[in-house]
């Protein structure tokens, strides 16, 4: 059975910690939902101040809910609303330190104070959307994007190129 640490060091050494622990959890599996599913498990739990942390998948038309931990959100989402419809569209990663001062932000969680939201392309092709919300105003730093960023790539190429 997979056993997540506790992850120790320095920020950097942490983020490397859980992407091994993320390679090593979806390591020989493909399936998108099994993968999405145990990712946003290890995140919300290995990772401090976090209220919601999942993945909204693009079904050709608009993004849809998929596997989370956290309480129940929108299932769908146009392209270009809202914090992750923007991700999808600009392919920027986009972190927003007050979700209030965020035009068109969707409030999900009334909780969520701050958001992380990384846009998921295999090539030009959308997959979808890794989002992450924090009750904490500002929680998410340079670093935790690249860390996430980094957590979200190992995602993809887990699903190799079906
Ligand atoms: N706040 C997001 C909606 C998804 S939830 O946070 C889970 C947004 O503005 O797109």
């Amino acid at each position: 059975m997979f056993q997540a640490n506790t992850l120790s060091g320095d920020k950097a050494d942490q983020y490397a910690q859980l992407l091994e622990q993320a390679r090593g959890l979806m390591h020989g599996e493909r399936d998108r939902t099994a993968n999405a599913a145990n990712l946003s498990s290890l995140v919300f739990h290995a990772l401090p101040d976090l209220n919601w942390v999942g993945f909204y998948f693009f079904d050709g038309t608009e993004l849809v809910v998929g596997p989370f931990q956290g309480h129940p959100a929108c299932v769908r989402i146009a392209l270009g609303r809202g914090v992750c419809g923007t991700a999808a569209v600009t392919r920027q990663t986009q972190r927003i330190a007050d979700v209030d001062a965020f035009p068109g932000h969707i409030p999900c969680d009334s909780a969520s104070r701050s958001e992380l939201v990384v846009p998921l392309y295999r090539g030009d092709q959308l997959l979808g959307v890794f989002d992450l919300d924090s009750p904490v105003l500002d929680r998410f730093d340079a670093d935790d994007q690249r860390g996430l960023e980094a957590v979200a790539n190992a995602f993809i190429e887990s699903l190799g190129d079906a």
